[in-house]
């Protein structure tokens, strides 16, 4: 059978060239144009990705017309909630859900391998007080590399599960540890009797040798399931994302043959920015800068005016132009939480009051800005009181899976190749 394609023509001087049409089994075919430069001497020129598709990948599917997302073919509203978060990594890197039986031993696995190494931990020393938790985690997963130095067999699947496992089971410690140690408060170590999302929780908020309940101060607080429950479905709401910043940067990393965590590092720096992850600690601030409802329309406007830089924060995607169906799962935790947890009726109501009028204002309906999953985590986390510089380690860890799936996936991959682009050059 004739295979489709494409064809291109310079109309410079009439020679056209032919590319082949790939067929994906959802969303936009694409065309080959992987001889394009050899055929014709030229680039194609596309700054921020935003017609190019880098890579083949069998995990993670988006319509952003259709507000869908699925994790191997599974949509995000029947993961999120409804099947634990380690059971959607589980599913995200072996294909399918687990079993009761596997989903308790992947279980244990992960619980057995929370801790990190005793040299690890003294590396937090070196870090002053109030040093933001991202830049702590960022660094210390680098300085994992330096544990972990074996020469990966890519043959080898055991190998493969191993440093997928270890990772997604010591990123939580070490964000905890990143947090508590900006605050100068003892490190703590995990509790193995715990499941993930609550051992978390726990290594954040406990008091050391203590058994005293709600000091107060934010330590040793008791953990609620529901507590834990809503943490796990944003940790799956978060888990893989397809090909956005930072999986792309970690993509490229890995692309080079750099050390596995030294690429999950970079993901966690892409992460970091107000672009893309970092974008929910400054929902959080934003919210709290309108400080009031009747500041609303002063905001949208300036966020409308293309003199000034504000950027209305936890809207906006590049792939979603309708709603966000993370936001919407995210909107729905919400409402269910909003008793149940005391969450600050202030901040919805500036919320609520925000989305209501950017959603019927013409900038922002004419170019399908939405709130994106941003927009809704931080008043959520904050009713778990999670401190505001730990939205963005939260979202690392819900990521971590994403990412070392794709860096797996990359690795199997015989047409990998190292992340060169070219450019089109206007200096000197
Ligand atoms: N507030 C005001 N205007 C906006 C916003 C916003 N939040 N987002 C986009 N726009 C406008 C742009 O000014 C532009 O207008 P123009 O066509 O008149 O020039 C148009 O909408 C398109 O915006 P781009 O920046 O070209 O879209 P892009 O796809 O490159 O960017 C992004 C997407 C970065 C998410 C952007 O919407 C943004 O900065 N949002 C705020 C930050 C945020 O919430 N980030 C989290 C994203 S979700 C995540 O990463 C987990």
């Amino acid at each position: 059978m004739k295979k489709d394609t494409f064809t291109l023509t310079d109309n410079r001087n009439g020679k056209s060239y032919e590319y082949p049409i790939l067929d994906g089994t959802r969303g936009p075919s694409v065309v080959d144009i992987r001889t394009f430069y050899k055929d014709t001497g030229m680039f194609t020129y596309d700054p921020g990705y935003t017609s190019t598709a880098a890579c083949e990948s069998k995990i993670t599917f988006i319509d952003g017309e259709k507000s869908e997302l699925k994790y191997r073919g599974n949509d995000i509203a029947d993961l999120a909630g409804k099947h634990s978060y380690l059971d959607v990594c589980y599913m995200l890197m072996r294909g399918r859900l687990p079993s009761k039986e596997e989903s308790k031993g992947f279980d244990l696995e992960i619980r057995h391998r929370s801790f990190v190494h005793e040299g690890l931990i003294r590396l937090f020393d070196a870090f002053p007080d109030h040093a933001h938790p991202m830049a702590t985690l960022g660094s210390a997963v680098m300085a994992l590399a330096t544990f972990y130095k074996e020469h990966l067999n890519l043959e080898d699947e055991n190998q493969f599960k191993e440093m997928r496992r270890r990772i997604i089971a010591k990123m939580p410690t070490i964000a905890a540890m990143a947090y508590r140690n900006s605050i100068g408060v003892p490190l703590i170590y995990p509790d193995v009797d715990r499941y993930f999302t609550e051992n978390f929780l726990y290594m954040l908020r406990a008091y050391p040798g203590g058994k005293m309940k709600n000091l107060g101060n934010g330590l040793n607080e008791e953990i609620k399931q529901v507590e834990v429950d809503a943490l796990d479905a944003i940790f799956t709401l978060h888990a893989d994302h397809e090909q956005n910043a930072s999986t792309t940067t970690v993509r490229n990393v890995a692309s080079t043959e750099a050390h596995p965590y030294v690429a999950i590092a970079s993901g966690i720096a892409a992460l970091w920015g107000s672009a893309h992850g970092g974008a929910n600690e400054k929902v959080m601030d934003q919210l709290r800068l309108i400080g009031d409802i009747k500041n609303v329309d002063t905001y949208i406007a300036k966020a409308k005016d293309k003199n000034d830089p504000f950027r209305l924060m936890g809207f906006g995607h590049r792939v979603y132009k309708n709603r966000d169906p993370r936001a919407e799962s995210l909107k729905k935790l919400q409402d269910k939480l909003r008793e149940e947890l005391n969450l600050d009726s202030k901040l919805l109501d500036i919320a609520a009051a925000v989305e209501k009028a950017a959603l019927s204002d013409d900038y922002f309906k004419s170019r399908g800005l939405y709130p994106n999953i941003d927009f809704y985590s931080g008043v959520i986390l904050t009713a778990l009181r999670i401190p505001v510089e730990m939205f963005t380690p939260i979202f690392v860890i819900g990521r971590t899976v994403g990412w070392i799936t794709q860096w797996s996936e990359l690795k199997q991959d015989p047409t990998t190749k190292i992340a060169r682009p070219r450019q089109l050059y206007t200096g000197k």
